[in-house]
């Protein structure tokens, strides 16, 4: 990796073994992007890709026309108000009224490695080699703001992560009206954009359409990252398949609103950009103050869309989750809300339990209910304190007894809400979002705490925190389950309201950061009604996350593979729930809602005494094998092989990395009669090796990615000893093993 840098005309080319990104001083002292994309060589002056034009009805600082107008250069971190009529980057509302800035290039920093930025989920290094951070200093002289724009580019691997620091340097207070972390004009706009949308239960679906003149936006303003849009997109060329072509990925390493967008000029010039949503965002700057945005990651592959997503999950299983829980595999775990929802005491839980640890079952999860008095959902958030009369012991005596099963034990908390009905809420009703004189909107019965006040924090870490230190708690759930509305904090004056939103996602991860440092044995997981605020913001602090309420098999075989596309197996929580399932009232047989669930951090959502003596063995079998595989399973390279979304087949894989192994999944949703044979195309594999297939024989890595992995079955009026009836909802694996081959003597 190299930074270079041309003083002259000063230039900057961060380059490493993938990608170019190249950026200019332009001749009015703006910021100017040049390049951005595959590796090319330096060289003195990349002046030539300045295109600049004088066009009519532009704008020119100084009356001078020789300089180029802002609205046809492609800008690094604009701001709309001079004469770029594009939507800015960055927008100050000054102490006249006025919101015009103009920043010019003052200089720059180049660091080694990646410096953390205080109170923010964000990217790091290990090493001072493994990245370098070219900070370029912007300023604009009328207000007095500076900006300190970040840009690190890893070793290896096409990323580079943005974020940027706007600092008061002026003697009055101003407003930050909007503040984004990364922008980019790219010279065209042939890209087909890919978000990835929902609602709950059924979060994260790709949806695709062709850029073209105008603005494709997601956004939330919800409080949360939201199940509706998620905080990561990818631009593709058209071309673009799942294994060739270029591909850009956007994650925006935040939880809370956000806005991503591409705005295409009438030139085709694309300005992608994602930070803070600007709506319902004002931070108030005091003289010498300053703001730091969260940080944006771009991924760039020429390999399709499975290149840009590996390296994504490398990136965010290495370098972003981090702590005790990084580099070990998921436990098995079973959570009990499914089994008893509310309706549990001491007895049912551990009855459950014993016949958890019977089936393989290393952690059980005690879901909702437990504590104040949380009979059903409309009583006690807030109360983070046992109840006694479910728990005659509490949570040290009933985690007291599941350690004793030979299990870890594991709580649900749902730290950032309150119920009106709770002895916290008729303490300190001030202490939750709401507008004085104004009624507040209930969700679920729940009103969302004022996490921009620190008491408020100190208060629920010290309860939590309490129960941590008595218990034997080796895991946390941490769910959230409305979204804010009246966003407004009773402590703050009228010109910090603006602030809220952001202060309250940032007292959220003042509270993951304080428990984590306390207790950094404990493995957390995120939640919100399912996936809610599955992002990468989350990942810093909970290496996993429930991806989803809805544990139907062949629904979280969309979701799931929706979900990889921008997160890695080992962050998906992904549990075999009953049947009839509970979300759709559909039935699927038991082994392909294990052989969906492999595909993530495993676990069981149901009580495993309900079933049969036959179905019980299995599910032993079935942990069994997720303990000899889930290394493999959780981190491997994963490949998309046949979407879900586009027919009735789907396919994905692991490989190891030495190549050595790889698990195959297959599934069909519905069964056909008499159907085409099937195939898969397997990826990554040695096509020198030979791989043996249990039941199936031997053969050559080339042999299963070009002439494919026969899948057919009684579909295809195809059976045999090892090929099962086929029947809806089915599922089968593919376990491949590196072996000395016997088909053949040698290839040659
Ligand atoms: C949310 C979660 C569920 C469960 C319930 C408990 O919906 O997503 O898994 O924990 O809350 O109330």
């Amino acid at each position: 990796m190299s930074v270079f840098i041309h003083e002259s005309h000063p230039t900057f080319h961060l380059q490493n073994d993938e990608i170019s990104y190249v950026m200019r001083v332009l001749p009015d002292g703006q910021l100017g992007q040049l390049y951005f994309g595959s590796r090319i060589h330096d060289r003195e002056t990349f002046d030539y890709l300045l295109e600049g034009a004088m066009r009519s009805h532009s704008a020119y600082p100084e009356d001078d026309q020789d300089l180029l107008s802002q609205e046809h250069v492609k800008l690094e971190y604009p701001s709309f108000g001079t004469g770029d009529y594009r939507q800015g980057a960055i927008e100050i509302l000054q102490p006249n009224g006025s919101r015009v800035s103009n920043f010019k290039y003052q200089g720059y920093d180049l660091l080694p490695g990646k410096p953390v930025l205080e109170g923010l989920p964000a990217t790091y290094t290990e090493s001072d080699d493994e990245a370098e951070t070219l900070v370029i200093h912007l300023n604009d002289s009328v207000s007095g703001a500076a900006i300190d724009l970040l840009y690190t580019i890893f070793a290896r691997g096409g990323i580079l992560t943005r974020s940027a620091k706007i600092t008061n340097n002026g003697s009055e207070s101003f407003l930050l009206e909007r503040a984004m972390s990364f922008c980019l004009d790219l010279p065209d706009c042939r890209y087909d954009w890919i978000q990835f949308s929902g609602s709950w239960a059924r979060e994260r679906f790709p949806v695709k359409r062709r850029l073209d003149i105008g603005t494709t936006e997601i956004e939330s303003l919800r409080g949360h990252s939201s199940h509706q849009q998620n905080p990561f997109v990818i631009l593709k060329r058209p071309e673009a398949d799942e294994f060739s072509g270029e591909v850009i990925g956007l994650s925006f390493v935040y939880s809370g609103n956000f806005r991503t967008s591409a705005q295409v000029d009438p030139y085709g010039v694309t300005r992608l950009m994602t930070g803070i949503n600007p709506t319902w965002f004002s931070w108030k700057l005091e003289s010498g103050q300053s703001f730091q945005t969260p940080e944006a990651v771009m991924v760039y592959s020429r390999d399709g869309m499975n290149g840009m997503s590996q390296t994504l999950h490398n990136l965010y299983r290495t370098r972003l989750v981090r702590g005790e829980w990084r580099d070990q595999v998921c436990p098995i775990l079973i959570n009990n809300w499914e089994a008893t929802y509310f309706d549990f005491n001491e007895e049912k839980l551990l009855h459950i339990a014993e016949k958890a640890k019977e089936c393989g079952v290393e952690l059980f999860v005690l879901d909702d209910g437990w504590f104040g008095a949380r009979r059903n959902d409309r009583a006690g958030l807030g109360d983070w304190v046992p109840c006694t009369d479910l728990l005659p012991e509490g949570i040290v005596g009933l985690a007291d007894k599941i350690t004793a099963l030979g299990l870890r034990f594991g709580l649900w908390i749902e730290p950032e809400m309150v119920n009106p009905d709770s002895d916290l809420y008729r303490a300190h009703p001030d202490w939750c979002l709401h507008v004085p004189g104004r009624p507040s909107s209930l969700c679920r019965g729940q009103l969302v705490l004022d996490f921009s006040r620190p008491e408020v924090v100190d208060y629920i870490h010290a309860m939590i925190a309490k129960i941590l230190r008595e218990a034997k708690i080796s895991y946390i759930k941490w769910d959230m389950n409305r979204s804010i509305t009246e966003c407004y904090s009773a402590a703050a004056s009228p010109d910090h309201q603006g602030e809220i939103f952001h202060r309250q996602i940032l007292g959220v991860y003042d509270l993951y950061e304080r428990l984590l440092q306390e207790f950094p044995h404990v493995l957390l997981e995120s939640c919100a009604g399912g996936g809610g605020r599955f992002d990468a913001g989350m990942l810093y602090y909970a290496p996993q996350a429930w991806t989803s309420d809805d544990t139907d098999a062949m629904e979280r075989l969309r979701i799931q593979y929706g979900t990889s596309y921008g997160y890695p197996l080992s962050s998906m929580g992904s549990h075999v729930s009953a049947v009839p399932n509970h979300q759709l009232n559909r039935t699927t047989p038991l082994k392909t809602r294990a052989e969906v669930a492999y595909f993530g951090s495993y676990g069981y959502e149901l009580d495993l005494n309900r079933l049969s003596a036959q179905e019980q063995e299995e599910v032993s079998r079935y942990s069994q094998f997720m303990k000899d595989h889930r290394q493999l399973l959780q981190y491997g390279t994963f490949y998309r092989l046949q979407s879900p979304f586009e027919g009735n087949e789907a396919a994905w894989m692991v490989a190891s990395e030495d190549l050595s192994e790889a698990i195959v999944g297959f599934y069909r949703t519905l069964s056909t009669v008499n159907q085409h044979f099937s195939r898969v195309y397997l990826k990554g594999l040695d096509p020198d090796a030979c791989y043996h297939i249990d039941g199936m024989g031997d053969f050559y890595g080339d042999e299963l990615m070009n002439a494919g992995l026969v899948v057919s079955d009684g579909t295809s009026g195809k059976v045999g000893e090892d090929i099962l009836p086929a029947s809806d909802f089915f599922s089968r694996l593919f376990i491949l093993r590196r072996c000395g081959c016997k088909n053949t003597e040698s290839r040659d």
